[in-house]
Parts: C-alpha cells; structure tokens; sequence
C-alpha cells in the first residue's frame, strides 16, 4: 500500500533514534518531508544523513521536549524549512524507573513535563496550522502501561494515561476540523531504551541479561522483541490519509503482550 506521503511535512519529535527514528524512516521512505529532533545535534545529524537517500526533505533541529522554549522554536524552524505540519508525533525519553517511595516531588513534576506537558506543548504549538488547513493527524507514542500498569515504570504509567485521555478528549474537540489524534503504544520494541530496561531488570534479579530477555519473550505471543521498522509502519499508517477515518484510537504495536480485551 502506498501512503501517498510525496510532498507531505511531518514533525517528529524524540527522532534521531528507536520509535521516533522508525516512524520517521517510515515516513521518509514514502517520500514524506520530515523535521526530526531530539536533544543531542550529532545523532540527529546522522540519523537526517539515514533518511535522506529517500528523497523528501529531511531538517532537524535540537528539541528538548521538557522546555516549552525548545518546543516552540522547533516547531518555528520546522515550519520554516518545511511550510505547515500535515502531522505531527508526540514523543520523548521514558521518565524514571522504580516504585511509589522512591520518587519525590522533583521527579514527579519532571515526569509531567517531559510525557504530558510536552504532549500539551507540542499540540499547542501546531494545531493552529493544522485548524487553518482543516486536515492534520497527530500520533502520541505511549505504552502498554495504559492499559496494564508495568512494574517499576510508576511515573510512566500515570502520565502516558494521561496522554491518551488527552488525545482521545482532543479527537472529539479537534474532529470539526478534520484533525485526527490517535495513540500508538508499543510493547517492547528493540531499543536502547529497551536494552537499558533489560539491564537494570536482569542486575535486580541477579540473572543475566540473556536470561531476563528469554523471560520477557515469553511473556509476549508472538515470541520476540518487535523492532522500530514494524512500530514505524504502524505510525506513518496512522498519520497518513490511509488512516483518514481512524481517530481517537489506541493502537498497540506489542506481538499480542497486553491481554486486555479493550
Ligand atoms: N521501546 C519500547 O518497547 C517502549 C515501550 C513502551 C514505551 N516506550 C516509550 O517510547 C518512547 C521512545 O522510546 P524508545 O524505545 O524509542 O527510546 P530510545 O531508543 O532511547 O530513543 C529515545 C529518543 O528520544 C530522544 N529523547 C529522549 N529524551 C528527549 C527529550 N527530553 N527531548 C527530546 N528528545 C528526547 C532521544 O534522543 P536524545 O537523547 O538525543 O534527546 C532518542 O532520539 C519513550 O518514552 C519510551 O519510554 C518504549
């Protein structure tokens, strides 16, 4: 199926590398023009440099999505350098590890700055292009901690609920303009993320990390990690006019791992 993205802006935050990168190698590869961002200059230089044999016109520029001051002026330069979004992906690093005690006031305010408020931010800086086109789709990357809290991931659990109570609450406010929102949740996808999971996991239990990966693949269906090429087809699905009357869902992208019904 082709996506029909030639000639369409996507902005894709926390991209030079996992999800991000994958949704947007996703994007890219279908001809899209993307803007990546993340914080270190670097790895996005080399991730623009990956995309670029495509052919659509791959920016990028440093985003920290805990600064409302660096939200905003990716977004300006994205817009510079690409005209409007016709979609945007809600994205960032996962918030702190561990349990209800061990975090105090700083690392909760923190969490909410970098999972919800960024997700506010973001929105709140380009859906203004997307009402004066009457069409745009925005996607939020979650977890499966919306639908089943995950052990350790405390923080993470409660503010991505709240990213997709926000998308679905703006699927219905936005639908007028024909603006799509739709939460896209992976489920142990191959990342560095992932890979630092495993480790701290397999150090608590005293096991190795060979043993703590066997455990989590049994724990999913489908027997394995997925990896960012599978999420980012999912994603660019979502964003594209192949999705154009699918708003307000929770996709999970997990080999079967959630095993609520709903
Ligand atoms: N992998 C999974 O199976 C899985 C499952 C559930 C949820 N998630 C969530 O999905 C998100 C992406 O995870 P991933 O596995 O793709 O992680 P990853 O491989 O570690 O990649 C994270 C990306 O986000 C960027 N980033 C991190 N903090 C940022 C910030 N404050 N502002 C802007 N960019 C930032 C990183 O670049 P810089 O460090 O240079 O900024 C990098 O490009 C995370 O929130 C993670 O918790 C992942």
């Amino acid at each position: 199926m082709e996506l029909g993205l030639k000639n369409k802006n996507y902005f894709v935050a926390a991209s030079s590398k996992g999800i991000g990168f994958g949704i947007a190698k996703a994007l890219a590869s279908d001809g899209a023009n993307v803007l990546l961002g993340a914080r270190n200059k670097e790895e996005l230089k080399n991730a623009s440099k990956q995309l670029s044999k495509y052919g659509g016109k791959i920016t990028y520029e440093t985003l920290n999505a805990s600064e409302y001051d660096s939200i905003k002026s990716w977004v300006a330069y994205g817009v510079k350098e690409l005209g409007s979004p016709d979609g945007l992906v809600l994205n960032a690093g996962g918030p702190k590890a561990g349990y209800f005690l061990d975090f105090d006031d700083e690392d909760w305010y923190s969490a909410f700055n970098l999972t919800l408020m960024s997700a506010v931010r973001l929105i709140r800086e380009v859906v203004p292009y997307m009402v004066e086109r009457k069409k745009g789709s925005v996607v939020a990357v979650t977890s499966t901690s919306v639908k089943e809290p995950i052990d350790v991931l405390l923080l993470s659990n409660v503010m991505r609920s709240g990213v997709t109570s926000l998308i679905k609450s703006l699927s219905i406010e936005y639908g007028k303009h024909n603006i799509r929102f739709n939460n896209l949740v992976p489920g142990r996808i191959d990342t560095d993320r992932v890979k630092s999971l495993d480790n701290l996991n397999a150090q608590k239990k005293g096991i190795t990390v060979e043993e703590q990966q066997k455990y989590e693949y049994s724990q999913i269906p489908l027997g394995r990690y997925g990896n960012i090429d599978e999420i980012g087809k999912a994603g660019a699905f979502l964003l594209s006019d192949a999705a154009s009357y699918i708003s307000g869902v929770t996709l999970l992208v997990d080999g079967a791992k959630t095993k609520t019904v709903w």
